[in-house]
């Protein structure tokens, strides 16, 4: 960590990069903080994309800046290594180790090879052998795209005859590109969901909270998934037993192996976990990034400089630093998308009600916005805005985000939400 590092660039133009930026501009240490590009909720935006490497370095050289970066994609396409080539300060993992993200089998392979529990699973090249396989299950699956699909790429089916669609669609009719020229399928396990998040500077951690991301399109969690339509943290159904074996048998080990296997893991280890009746987790999913929206509801809960733990992070030195520490209150977040996603939808819409909507314990970061010339603020993107209010508990949590989320509309085609982020079945 060099001490004079003042300058934050934060990569991306979401929700989860909004909550980042928010958090970091909080801590003593930082002066500024720039987004590449941001959006209409973000100051100091930089017109310059997330894989545009050559402009983004020569604005971070510029600035002197420490940069965090927030998407799969430019980190899946080298970022890091790029920038630490040149000797700048960036947080994240390089795309050797973000491999665990952008390739579901390389991820899977090193699940089971290593005993970290995840549900039985075989990968195809070949759609006539993955349609062969799928006839002899009798279990229900979950056909998964090998490579990185905005987080769209998971179809999970009741029956073989919506395997063998998604297959289809996947490796015939190619919906998510060359992501799906190779999948995975997956025994489909029941439990509860959970996301834990952790900071990994190759060799030591730090963990943050439980939180619950909501993926599927529509309340009950009907229709396809989307990059996420809400969270909340902690997690209630997640024991103390649990966590440990999350801690220990899952993430340590996942870090200590990436360490052994000579690809250290540096950022932020996202395990998307299923929890079973009698409290087992197993991994479903690593990202190699922070969630969105987990970000948003995480964010406003951490008591801790943000800043300060990505720097030493970053030095490789986490281990010089307490336990994060959390406030003790339950978040929720609730995502406001335009009407028609993950499918097709309108943007350029006007939102109102931005200015009325503020109250107490409640942030309004944004993900898909922009600005026009008459300073309006319009929609830019499937997923809008990112509701997100703190309370004493969940109940009331979800009460303040959604008077906050009825009084936000846009345009003709208008706002679309769950109506049911914060709720749960055991
Ligand atoms: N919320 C899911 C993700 O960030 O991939």
């Amino acid at each position: 960590m060099k001490q004079k590092s003042k300058s934050v660039l934060i990569i991306g133009g979401g929700g989860r990069e909004h909550a980042l930026g928010w958090k970091i501009s909080q801590s003593n240490l930082v002066e500024s903080v720039y987004y590449a590009p941001g959006n209409a909720g973000t100051v100091n935006n930089v017109p310059i994309q997330p894989n545009d490497f050559e402009k983004l370095v020569a604005f971070a050289k510029s600035k002197n800046c420490f940069t965090i970066v927030g998407p799969e994609a430019p980190i899946s396409l080298g970022i890091v290594d790029y920038f630490s080539a040149r000797n700048l300060e960036i947080f994240g993992p390089s795309s050797r180790a973000a491999k665990i993200e952008t390739s579901k089998s390389f991820a899977k392979d090193l699940l089971q090879s290593n005993g970290i529990p995840t549900p039985q699973f075989a990968t195809f090249t070949n759609h006539q052998e993955a349609v062969d396989y799928v006839m002899k299950q009798s279990e229900a699956l979950v056909i998964k795209a090998d490579g990185i699909a905005s987080g769209k790429g998971v179809i999970v089916c009741n029956s073989q005859e919506e395997a063998i669609n998604a297959i289809e669609a996947m490796m015939v009719k190619r919906i998510f590109g060359e992501a799906g020229d190779k999948i995975v399928i997956e025994e489909r396990i029941r439990g509860q969901e959970v996301s834990l998040i952790a900071l990994s500077d190759g060799s030591n951690i730090k963990t943050f909270p439980t939180c619950r991301d909501y993926k599927n399109i529509a309340d009950g969690n009907a229709g396809p998934n989307t990059g996420g339509m809400g969270s909340f943290s902690p997690v209630p159904y997640v024991s103390q037993d649990t966590q440990r074996q999350i801690l220990y048998d899952i993430i340590e080990r996942t870090v200590s192996v990436m360490k052994s296997n000579s690809v250290p893991f540096a950022g932020f280890l996202y395990a998307g976990l299923m929890i079973d009746k009698k409290g087992k987790a197993s991994v479903l999913e690593f990202n190699a990034r922070m969630g969105d929206p987990e970000c948003q509801s995480l964010m406003v809960r951490m008591n801790s400089d943000l800043f300060e733990y990505l720097a030493f992070a970053e030095a490789g030195k986490l281990d010089e630093l307490p336990p994060l520490q959390w406030k003790d209150q339950t978040s929720i977040c609730v995502v406001m998308a335009a009407k028609g996603y993950p499918a097709r939808y309108q943007k350029g819409e006007i939102i109102y009600g931005l200015k009325n909507g503020y109250m107490k314990d409640t942030n309004i970061f944004h993900s898909g916005t922009t600005r026009d010339a008459s300073g309006h603020i319009l929609t830019n993107g499937g997923r809008v805005l990112s509701i997100t209010s703190l309370a004493s508990n969940l109940g009331e949590a979800r009460q303040r985000v959604y008077e906050v989320v009825n009084q936000i509309t846009w345009g003709d085609n208008g706002q679309y939400f769950r109506r049911d982020i914060g709720i749960y079945l055991i």
